[in-house]
């Protein structure tokens, strides 16, 4: 996911040092929704010159590298337009020329940060060659900004100075594809283009004095009032920047000649276009009339903005936000009927907390409905579906030795470890390596031998977590090749173990982990297929796993939306219970015992996760017509085993919960005619499952918490990064 900053100050005066202090905070402010590279531009030196910094990794780099180029800090600005960027690669991986900013070329006349992807950037990529553009990123973005240059070049050739919006508005004819973006450019100093289609950009608005108005009134090309108020602009208020007054000269030229092409996509542009009524709504005047001192900051989300100011204007797809001289200008390429024609100054209400949940009441909540996203993000760029082939990045230099290995331990603690048991079978199925599963704390109490020979397999969301980072050192004292699977990139995990692999599930917020269980499952999945992908006997198995890991995020989203069906069931079956048994075996029984662990630490009801296997050995004793039990009682080779299980359950007046397959008639038949509650999941590879039945019991447990109304995002007792031991 990327981010935009932009900020841009008018009659209130800056030094570059806080204007850059200015956008590195905004990023860092994204930095919860995750990214792997930042980048800003700003005002040079030399008169209209740009400056841009750019950099791989987290913000904290990004501030190394400007401070490498000693720009000049106190040098004082009263007008600037920065822009700024954090990157989620999507087109071209994280290095310095993808970073964003891209420019149009090496001095930046134009300069773009943009979220999104333009789906024609390979047309346009062409064209721009052939016209002699020479491209030095793998970005999309990089079009745009050269896009940007060639029309502004072109239409000057011709007589044509446009202004900024319209050539804005001409380029975005061009582009296909989703976009928010940010543009600066050295022909419009002190000026910034903001716009966007299927992508969120807001304006946060900040001024000393009281606002005349609060909205803004959206100009369409048939524009042609005249002005209400007389215009205070840089025209008249002697602080003007540089900016150029449009010319309308002759027919503005574009890239393609749409008509040509039959395009019928033309704009509309009318002869009186330019002559654009300048209302106060857009002068940003004070209640006395006078000129604003006025800071503006673009962003693609309102956490970074809510610092600064909490009056903030959301521009809709296919607005082009015009900044210049204190004002905002709203132009639409037409009119559409029954559109807005303002945008309103809202007033956030909104804590940052609230911000960042988005929808949602709560980060778990939040969390447990990002998995459709999160699963793919993991397996995003590292799978080929077509043609069945897993590609880790982080492990591929490292495979030949872990294949060697006589045997793997994996190490983790809570949900974590849940995750290792959960593929332990796969893994050992697919890599032949013997696998035993750790609880960090309890390997070290025991002291458990360790040899150079072995790999030690590391899983943590946080990488930070004490006990595991002990075992950790602990393995390397030994001298055994250490691979992580965290999620946090850049923690002590990620950076002391020998390689390994980021889950890139996103930043997990809620102290109960949810997305990163799932995320850490299909890690390690991968893990096992890599391994693997040089066994000729393994080919149909590990086929019909990645062919099962593609429809995974859909099936996800069908399960979810099971949530009302539980939140009834925690407001009456499960309502009041003090204890709960989770009964599963082979691959579920990791299910059983994570769904337990959820519903412990949310909702601080007693529940233990039993193999099935193990209920007549002693815990049968606990089983009345009271005792509620949840059974995982999906398809696989255990089948028979589990049905039998739950059939000594129902027989002492039980009356479980099963989650099972959709249309599965053992369970409709149960449940026909006794008091069994189904909860039905889609059918997938058997050593998949556990990944769709976990998400019943983390709704579960988050319904369980939320009836009690316990705060389910910050649980009594539990820190989210455990760095204690
Ligand atoms: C990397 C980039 C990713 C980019 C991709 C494109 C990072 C963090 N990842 O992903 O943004 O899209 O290239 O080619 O820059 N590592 C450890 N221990 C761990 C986890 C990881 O040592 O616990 C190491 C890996 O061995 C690797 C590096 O960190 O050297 C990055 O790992 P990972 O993000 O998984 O690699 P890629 O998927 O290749
Ligand atoms: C449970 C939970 C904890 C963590 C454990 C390990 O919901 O969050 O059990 O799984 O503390 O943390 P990480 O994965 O950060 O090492």
């Amino acid at each position: 996911m990327c981010g935009i900053f932009g900020y841009c100050n008018y009659l209130v005066e800056k030094s570059r040092g806080e204007i850059i202090d200015t956008l590195v905070d905004g990023l860092q402010r994204l930095e919860y929704r995750g990214y792997d590279s930042t980048g800003i531009a700003i005002d040079g030196d030399e008169p209209d010159s740009t400056l841009v910094y750019k950099q791989i990794g987290k913000v904290s780099a990004l501030k190394e590298e400007i401070a490498e180029h000693h720009p000049k800090r106190d040098v004082t600005f009263v007008s600037h337009c920065g822009i700024a960027h954090t990157r989620w690669a999507t087109h071209g991986e994280p290095k310095q020329v993808n970073c964003h900013p891209q420019k149009s070329d090496p001095t930046g006349e134009f300069v773009i940060v943009h979220n999104g992807i333009i789906t024609n950037f390979r047309e346009l990529k062409t064209l721009l060659s052939n016209k002699g553009y020479s491209f030095e990123s793998d970005t999309d973005t990089e079009c745009i900004a050269k896009l940007f240059k060639h029309l502004y070049d072109t239409n000057i050739q011709n007589g044509n100075e446009l202004d900024f919006h319209e050539l804005t508005k001409l380029v975005l004819l061009e582009l296909e594809g989703s976009y928010g973006l940010l543009c600066r450019s050295s022909h419009y100093p002190d000026e910034v283009m903001a716009t966007r289609k299927g992508s969120p950009l807001l304006i946060g608005v900040k001024s000393e004095k009281k606002l005349k108005v609060d909205f803004v009134d959206v100009e369409f090309p048939d524009d042609n009032a005249q002005p209400e108020t007389p215009l205070v602009s840089e025209r008249s208020n002697g602080l003007a920047s540089s900016r150029n007054l449009t010319v309308n000269g002759g027919r503005k030229v574009r890239l393609f000649d749409h008509e040509d092409r039959g395009n019928s996509n033309l704009l509309p542009i009318a002869a009186n276009e330019f002559n654009l009524r300048h209302s106060q709504s857009r002068a940003f005047l004070s209640e006395d009339g006078t000129p604003n001192p006025v800071e503006f900051f673009l962003s693609s989300d309102a956490s970074s903005v809510i610092k600064h100011t909490k009056k903030v204007l959301f521009l809709e797809d296919n607005d082009i936000a015009h900044i210049y001289d204190g004002e905002i200008h709203i132009h639409r390429s037409r009119r559409e009927v029954g559109a807005s024609m303002t945008r309103s100054i809202q007033t956030l209400e909104m804590e940052l907390a609230q911000i960042m949940k988005g929808p949602y009441k709560h980060f778990m909540q939040k969390e447990i409905f990002e998995q459709p996203e999160s699963t793919l993000n993991t397996m995003r760029g590292r799978i080929d579906f077509e043609n069945n082939s897993v590609m880790l990045g982080g492990l591929q230099a490292w495979l030949p030795a872990i294949r060697r290995a006589r045997r793997l331990i994996m190490i983790a603690c809570g949900t974590s470890y849940h995750s290792c048991l959960a593929t332990r079978a796969i893994f050992e199925e697919l890599s032949e390596i013997p696998v035993s599963v750790e609880l960090a704390s309890d390997f070290l109490d025991r002291k458990s031998p360790v040899f150079r020979d072995d790999i030690c397999v590391f899983v943590s969301q946080s990488g930070e977590t004490a006990d595991t980072m002990l075992a950790l050192n602990y393995c390397l004292e030994r001298g055994a090749l250490t691979v992580g699977i965290v999620n946090s990139v850049g923690s002590s995990i990620s950076r002391i173990t020998h390689c390994g692999v980021h889950i890139n599930a996103g930043p997990e917020i809620g102290v109960a982990s949810t997305k990163a269980y799932t995320s850490q499952y299909i890690a390690l999945v991968m893990v096992a297929l890599s391994l693997s992908d040089d066994r000729v006997s393994k080919i149909e198995r590990r086929g019909d796993i990645m062919q099962g890991l593609k429809k995974i995020p859909q099936q996800i989203k069908e399960v979810l939306q099971l949530e009302g069906k539980i939140k009834q069931l925690c407001e009456k079956d499960l309502k009041d219970q003090k204890s709960l048994l989770l009964l599963g075996r082979g691959y579920q029984f990791a299910s059983a015992l994570e769904g337990a662990l959820k519903i412990k630490e949310i909702s601080y009801m007693h529940s233990e996760g039993v193999l099935a296997g193990e209920l007549k050995h002693g815990v049968l004793a606990l089983v009345d017509e009271d005792l509620p039990i949840i059974a995982f009682g999906t398809r696989d080779s255990l089948f028979p085993k589990v049905v039998s299980s739950i059939e000594q359950v129902t027989a002492r007046k039980g009356h479980p919960i099963v989650i099972c397959n959709k249309n599965d008639e053992v369970w409709e038949k149960k449940a026909a005619t006794t008091k069994m509650v189904t909860l039905e999941v889609p059918q997938t590879v058997d050593c998949l499952q556990g990944l769709l039945n976990i998400i019943p019991l983390q709704l579960i447990s988050y319904w369980l918490a939320v009836n009690k109304g316990i705060d389910v995002d910050f649980p009594r007792n539990l820190a989210k990064s455990v760095t204690v031991e």
